[in-house]
């Protein structure tokens, strides 16, 4: 595995591969690798000849009482795991590659109305952040093959509305959630959860399944199913941003008439703000 920090290198080895008729897939990541970004990378190379993986941990995408410093950072680790993948080029850049002009004055791209809501709601300016490095990111790779994890629901569809309306030549994979066993869906975040929070944290996927057994079974009543849910987290010790029920192509607030759905949570427990989603009926 080749490891890279700058742009011109990076241009370079693509373009070399290109040269050769390989086809590039790309996998953005923040680092502190768990199996669900190997996981990204397994898929990708099932469908590309060659694999790009980006490590970088995105100032613009944290709003300024986050987590930014804290975000966990193991290039070591990471470097060994994606090596052991058969990744072929780590893309290490420096805040200045991606940013020269500094966060402020620079350009940044925004995808409007679906950014506003749920996690765009509670942390205003992330959506921008996302989409303006992912944007960046894919200028610099140019990659026929981008792959994201479905954990991140709703920035899923954010870099799916970013692609089609910039018109980038780019396909768009998304991967299921990987899991631990408990069914806590694997998160950088989640070291932030101390021994005695932790079993507790995989009760957000229960609410998850208990609403969608809801709807399964032929409920539309979504404003009790979801006070249900936010009463069951909240009473063991969740603070809840938001549990939701949306229509799983737009992310509008689903409408009885409907027959799909996905739900979706962020919620608090300690350090650690946690999201997740499920859809239904599933598959
Ligand atoms: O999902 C992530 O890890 C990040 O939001 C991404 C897509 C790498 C952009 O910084």
């Amino acid at each position: 595995m080749l490891t890279i920090d700058s742009i011109a290198s990076l241009r370079k080895i693509v373009g070399q591969w290109r040269g050769q008729g390989e086809s590039v897939g790309f996998v953005p990541t923040m680092g502190n690798l768990h199996e669900g970004h190997l996981k990204l990378v397994e898929e990708a190379k099932k469908h590309i000849d060659r694999v790009v993986v980006s490590i970088f941990v995105n100032p613009l995408q944290f709003g300024p009482t986050e987590d930014f410093s804290a975000y966990p950072r193991t290039p070591s680790e990471d470097a060994s795991m994606l090596g052991i993948c058969g990744v072929d080029l780590l893309y290490l850049p420096a805040t200045n590659e991606i940013y020269p002009e500094g966060l402020e004055g620079g350009v940044y791209v925004e995808v409007p109305n679906i950014s506003d809501e749920l996690c765009g709601f509670f942390r205003p300016g992330h959506f921008r952040g996302v989409a303006t490095i992912v944007c960046k990111l894919l200028n610099q790779v140019q990659p026929d093959l981008a792959v994201f994890g479905q954990k991140d629901y709703q920035q899923l569809m954010v870099i799916q509305r970013l692609v089609s309306g910039l018109n980038m030549p780019v396909k768009i994979m998304s991967v299921p959630t990987v899991r631990e066993l408990d069914g806590l869906a694997k998160s950088s975040r989640n070291v932030y959860l101390s021994e005695d929070e932790r079993p507790n944290a995989a009760m957000i996927f229960k609410s998850l399944n208990l609403a969608a057994d809801r709807l399964n079974s032929g409920s539309r009543d979504f404003d009790l199913i979801v006070e249900e849910q936010t009463t069951f987290l909240t009473r063991l010790g969740f603070r809840v941003d938001y549990f939701s029920i949306r229509n799983p192509d737009n992310l509008q607030l689903s409408h009885e008439s409907e027959r799909r759905f996905v739900i979706l949570v962020a919620a608090h427990l300690g350090r650690a703000r946690l999201i997740d989603n499920l859809c239904c009926p599933s598959g």
